[in-house]
């Protein structure tokens, strides 16, 4: 695997890969990796010939109060572990190189609309730093196809719109959720939890499941939410949202097909935890 720091070094490498006819795929990581990270690179492989991986911390996606100064850089063991799942280079840029005029006061992408709601209305501005590092990742990279993990399923929505209306030349390719034994999703956000926490956790998909079942069973979209809310707090979670809503992320009165996700974003102690369970209604 090559690592490169250097723009203009990796656009000369994926420039000689594509005048050799190959097909480029892109995995964006913001680093501390874990295996949902690396079966994103396997799922990338699949798709295409050469495979670029990012490790970047993107200051514009946290909000103040949010972890980044806190969050883990764990450079040489992510690199080895890219290099395993198979990797051919490593894009590894510094705020400069992501953002050479400063990242505050920088062009930034504004995704109208599906950033409001869900994480978006918790987390002000996360999503427009999520779509303005992907946008400048996407030019800098220039990949055929590049892949999303369906666990950040309101960044996959964003990212797709985004880079459908902007028509850039990519494929976005969704790649399902990994969990563990216990179905707790994995995320580089679980190695905050506690023992406790980590059993506590794993509730939240459990509550994805009940929130499905009585979907299907007919129950009020409302009482879902509610209930699930409340079982959530009950256990100690501070709740941001426990939803229902179509595929698309509009209500689910406003659906216009049988396609649901039930969505949840909760704290314990001071993690944020995400998930989210796709079904359909019969
Ligand atoms: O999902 C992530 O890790 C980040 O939001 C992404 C897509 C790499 C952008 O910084």
């Amino acid at each position: 695997m090559q690592t490169f720091r250097d723009l203009a070094a990796l656009r000369e490498c994926i420039g000689t890969w594509k005048r050799d006819g190959l097909r480029v795929g892109f995995v964006p990581t913001m680093g501390n990796l874990h295996a949902g990270h690396y079966a994103l690179v396997e799922l990338a492989q699949q798709h295409c010939d050469a495979v670029v991986a990012s490790i970047f911390v993107n200051p514009t996606q946290f909000g103040p109060n949010e972890d980044y100064a806190r969050y883990p850089r764990t450079e040489q063991r992510d690199a080895d572990g890219l290099a395993q799942a198979g990797a051919a280079a490593l894009f590894l840029p510094s705020v400069d190189v992501m953002y050479p005029f400063g990242a505050i006061g920088c062009v930034q992408m504004h995704v109208p609309g599906i950033t409001d709601i869900l994480c978006g209305a918790h987390r002000p501005g996360h999503f427009n730093g999520v779509a303005t590092v992907v946008a400048r990742l996407f030019n800098m990279v220039q990949p055929d196809c590049a892949v999303f993990g369906r666990k950040d399923y309101q960044q996959l929505q964003v990212i797709r719109y985004m880079a459908g209306e902007l028509s850039f030349p990519v494929e976005i390719i969704p790649a399902p959720t990994l969990r563990e034994p216990s179905g707790l999703a994995m995320s580089s956000r679980n190695q905050y939890l506690s023992d406790p926490e980590r059993e506590s956790a794993t509730a939240i998909y459990r509550t994805l499941q009940q929130m499905r079942a009585a979907c299907i069973a007919g129950v009020p979209v409302a009482q879902i939410e509610r209930d699930a809310e409340t079982a959530l707090q009950a256990l100690g979670f501070t709740v941001d949202y426990a939803e229902i809503r179509s595929a698309a992320l509009a209500p689910a009165s406003r659906a216009a097909d049988n396609k649901r996700v039930a969505l949840i974003a909760a704290f314990l102690g001071r993690t944020r935890l995400i998930d989210n369970l796709e079904f359909e209604i019969p």
